[in-house]
């Protein structure tokens, strides 16, 4: 299959009429690229796990376009979804509630439960109002880094999938926050970029899962995502990334650091890629530099940020990435 990545000012039509057949389409969001297929039916869904190599116990989560779609996926819809959904709708917040019978289990990976969100791009909405609902996972090969640019996914699934609708780079750069509305106490159970701190006022209570995630109730935290094709570490401290740098370089390896602008002027000539100022920056040009860092490094080594807030959030994807290697 030859794949092909396009505009999606003249192919949203195309688009829509290939996701009504059954096919996939790579789509933007806000967060990172998705890889959707009709919701509604267990065939078309089905491919998006033979293109992903995804295991098949790893529910996906469904997109809709407009509040009231929720209604055609999802059942005994808790009024907290539509405060919510009011709130921070479209954005990057995927809401878990019971599963609609319209949706197959082939979505839900056999469970009772779906996970809704509705993203702030306007061509991913776009897609969905002139097709359906889509079960749309991050659009990288499993356990890679996810693509936060048309040509990270071309990367990873180029003869995989017909089209990739190619909205430049995201703007998040980090997967929506995953909320269970069907435990007792609203929980996190995946931190991004709508936190604890701005869901606990409209919630009441809301509880957070941590970095660490033990049980399989988010069936996806049990793998190691988000890794490199090349060792990856973190970094507690700046001088322990530079010693960790130096030693890998004296062993005739190329090594990386990536880490926050103002730590990048304490590095001298090593090789080191800037991740900006700021959470959100980190957060922005995290998927980025680690794509950039897999090609042209042999060692990565990350500078670990501050565990509140969007912070929390990249450094659960960082930690990953290098699956727990801290240096
Ligand atoms: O930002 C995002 O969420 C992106 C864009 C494309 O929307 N999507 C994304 O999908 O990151 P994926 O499949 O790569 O990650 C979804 C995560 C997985 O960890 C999965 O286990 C969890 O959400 N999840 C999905 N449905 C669930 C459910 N019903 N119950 C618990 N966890 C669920
Ligand atoms: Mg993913």
């Amino acid at each position: 299959m030859k794949t092909l990545i396009v505009d999606p000012k003249s192919y949203i039509d195309k688009a829509a009429e290939l996701i009504l057949k059954g096919e996939l389409v790579v789509f933007p969001t806000e967060t990172v690229y998705g890889l959707g297929a009709d919701a509604f039916n267990p065939d078309a869904v089905e491919k998006i796990f033979e293109a992903k190599g995804r295991p098949q116990d790893n529910p996906l989560i469904v997109h809709i376009s407009r509040t009231e779609q929720v209604e055609s996926v999802a059942k005994d819809i808790p009024k907290a979804f539509y405060t919510l959904a009011q709130r921070f709708m479209p954005g990057p917040l995927t809401v878990i509630l019971p599963k609609g019978d319209k949706i197959p289990y082939t979505v839900t990976a056999g469970g009772d439960t779906v996970g809704v969100r509705m993203p702030d791009n306007v061509w991913a909405r776009a897609l969905i109002s002139a097709s359906r609902p889509l079960a749309a996972p991050s659009a990288n090969i499993s356990k890679h880094i996810s693509p936060t640019t048309a040509l990270h996914v071309y990367e990873d699934l180029n003869g995989r999938v017909p089209i990739i609708l190619d909205g430049g780079a995201c703007r998040v750069g980090i997967e929506s926050t995953v909320l269970d509305l069907t435990a007792e106490i609203p929980t996190i159970l995946r931190p991004g970029a709508i936190t604890a701190d701005m869901l606990a006022p409209i919630l009441g209570e809301v509880t957070a899962s941590g970095t660490v995630i033990k049980t399989a109730k988010s069936p996806g935290m049990k793998y190691q995502h988000y890794a490199p094709g090349v060792p990856t570490f973190t970094a507690q401290e700046m001088l322990r990334a530079i010693a960790e740098y130096d030693k890998f370089a004296a062993e005739g390896l190329r090594p990386v650091i990536i880490a926050r602008e103002v730590s990048c002027g304490m590095l001298g000539n090593r090789a080191h890629i800037s991740v900006g100022s700021t959470g959100e920056e980190f957060a922005n040009r995290i998927y980025a530099a680690l794509h950039d860092a897999e090609k042209c490094y042999d060692r990565i080594i990350v500078e670990e940020l501050g565990d509140s807030g969007i912070e929390n959030s990249v450094m659960n994807r960082v930690f990953k990435a290098a699956g727990g290697h801290r240096v």
